[in-house]
This record gives C-alpha cells, structure tokens and sequence, in this order.
C-alpha cells in the first residue's frame, strides 16, 4: 500500500476523502473523533508543502438529496477551531463542467457532502471526475478508514483518474487490524457486547477457532446468548434495575473478563457490555476500557472498535488520559468488515 510517505506533496493540489460523518445535534458536531483522526494526514500534508487540501466527505444517507439537516458546514466550523492558523473554507458540491471559486489563499477546501448527490453513491465515473476537474486535484489520498467499505465515486471510481495514496489514519487502522487478524500474538481474547446477536455473530463464528476466548456480554448475553464451544464464555451474573431488567454484567463476570484480559496479548472488544448511556449500568464496560487501557501498548495489541465502544472508550479517556490503546478505530461497519476479512473497495482502490 503507498502512503503519502511516497510521493513529494509540494505544490501538489491533493484530493482526500475523509470520513467525516460525525454526530450533529442542533448545527454542532458532539463527538469529532473521526475529524481530529484526520489531521495527521493533513497536517504532514501542509507540512511537505501541498498548494492545496480538498477534503471530501458523506454525512449520514440523504439518500442522493440536498438535505439542510446533512449539510457539513458544521464539520467546517469545527475543522476551523482545530486548525485555527489555517484558511478554511466549505464549498458546494461543483456544478457539471464549472471550476469550484476556491480563492488561492484558501489552503484547505471542503466540499459539501458527497451523497447530497445520488452519483456518488451510484459509483459514477463522471461524478468524481467533474469534482476533480473543478477543483484541479492532481493528487488522491483516501483517509476515510471508515468508508472503505462501500465502493462510491469518491472511494472506488476515483481511482481511474487520480495517483492514489494512503493517509495516516488509513494506514495505522489497517496496520492494527492486521496484526490483530494475521498472526496475532496469542493469548488472543475476543470480547463482544452490544445488543443485536446477528450482528455480532459473524463475528463470533470468525473467531471461534482463531481466538483462545471469547467473552461475550451486554445484551446479547442478558439475553441467554448460548454458546457450545467451551472457549467462548457468556456472563453469567448481571446488574438489575427494579423491574429486574439485566442492564449491565455483574461484578463476577467482570472480574472474570478482567482475568482475561490480564493474560491477553491480542484484545479485541467490539460493543459495549451494559447499558452505558446511563452511567449506573456502565461499570463493567468502564472496568473493562480501564484494565484494557492499562496494559503496555509496545507489549500488546489492544484494539476497540464499534461506534458505541469506541465512543464511550474516547470519553473516558478525556478523564483518564493515562489510558492507551493500540487503536480506537473510527470505523464501524468497516473494522467488523475487516476483521471478518471481507473485500473492501476503498482499501482495494488504492492496492490495485
Ligand atoms: C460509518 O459511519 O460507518 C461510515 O461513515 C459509513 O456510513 P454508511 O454506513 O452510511 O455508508
């Protein structure tokens, strides 16, 4: 895979897809992981003296549709508070055959969301290539590890017209989940929550032989998950409300996972292991972020990935900032993809 290690950025015009499809509430991004996970990227970019940034992007599914409520213009606002000393500016996605008015002294471009029109989804060749045109990108980097898997104009298509380059972002989630899925270091422990079984199963069967154990918890375990395979190991005890709904593991199976973990050289979590969003039932899942994030980085390869997890693991760390992970992956659907070994069109793009 070439990264943008590979080719000299001065006075190049780079067009990046980033995935910036970040939670908004009332005009304000609430959680900018995916945008802060991008600035390495930019950053060495500007560095090595690129003339020009264009960053492009999806936002939610308007399903092929201007929708004021998808609009990125928020995810400029924040983009500018974390590069306060760099010129920023958000454009409208060009018209058929007309050059983007992005002034010289602009150095870094967004361009409103991609899926505002139905082409970009569609994987439509002349889509992207009117967005190149317009805006005389002559260079490519896909950094929306996120995104990868979906082949779109702007992670598939694109391709036919541009160099192509790995980001920074891009590079380190695949590097971590490789070695979490090549040759990982043994004792390997799978640790699954979240709700939905067939989701999570998949995931569970890749692992069933491959992991030395599995520990599967939050409500898929509340529920009665059953497993044959005595490696796989279900919660047993849970928190109760006063209706005696289980919403969170309870401190037995907690003590057990964190057993597990202990001896672990390879963990991987995906999907929180109570109900979180109330902090009563967030024990085990805190418990579990903290013995995970404690563990020596150089020595073991710790990997959280799902959006409620890796959300929840990104909050605690504002508090906790001693704790470390080899990787909090900013993909959903796309680490479970990679972690079942499934084809990836954004990744395949910039093999080819
Ligand atoms: C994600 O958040 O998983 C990615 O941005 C992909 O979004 P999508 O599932 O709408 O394609």
């Amino acid at each position: 895979m070439k990264t943008i290690r590979d080719f000299n950025p001065k006075d190049k015009t780079i067009l990046i897809r980033v995935d910036y499809n970040v939670p908004v509430k009332s005009g304000k991004v609430t959680s900018d992981l995916r945008i802060r996970a991008s600035l390495p990227t930019i950053n060495y970019l500007l560095e090595h003296g690129a003339k020009k940034i264009i960053l492009i992007s999806h936002l939610g599914r308007p399903e092929g549709k201007t929708n004021p409520d998808f609009t990125l213009s928020p995810v400029a606002d924040t983009l500018r508070k974390l590069l306060p000393d760099v010129k920023i500016g958000f454009y409208p996605l060009p018209e058929k055959g007309a050059k983007a008015k992005i002034p010289a002294e602009v150095k870094i471009a967004l361009l409103e969301n991609l899926r505002f029109d139905p082409d970009e989804e569609n994987n439509d060749q002349d889509f992207i290539k009117n967005i190149i045109d317009a805006t005389d990108a002559d260079t490519y980097v896909q950094d929306g590890f996120a995104v990868i898997h979906r082949a779109h104009a702007s992670t598939d298509a694109v391709k036919n017209f541009l160099p192509v380059y790995a980001g920074l972002l891009l590079e380190s989630e695949v590097k971590n989940l490789e070695s979490a899925t090549k040759n990982p270091a043994k004792p390997i422990l799978l640790i699954i929550g979240g709700s939905k079984v067939d989701d999570k199963q998949p995931l569970i069967d890749k692992f069933a032989t491959k992991a030395d154990q599995i520990f599967v918890g939050g409500k898929i375990a509340a529920d009665g998950y059953k497993a044959k395979n005595p490696r796989i190991i279900v919660a047993d005890d849970f928190d109760e409300d006063s209706k005696g709904a289980k919403l969170d593991i309870g401190p037995l199976s907690t003590a057990k996972l964190a057993g597990l973990i202990t001896d672990a050289k390879t963990v991987i979590w995906n999907g929180l292991l109570g109900y979180a969003e109330d902090p009563a039932y967030a024990t085990a899942s805190t418990i579990t972020a903290e013995v995970i994030g404690e563990k020596p980085t150089n020595e073991t390869t710790t990997i959280i990935c799902g959006g409620d997890t890796t959300g929840f693991v990104e909050k605690l760390m504002e508090d906790h900032p001693s704790l470390h992970y080899s990787l909090v992956s900013t993909g959903g659907g796309a680490s479970l993809e990679f972690l079942l070994g499934k084809k990836l069109p954004g990744l395949e793009a910039i093999q080819a």
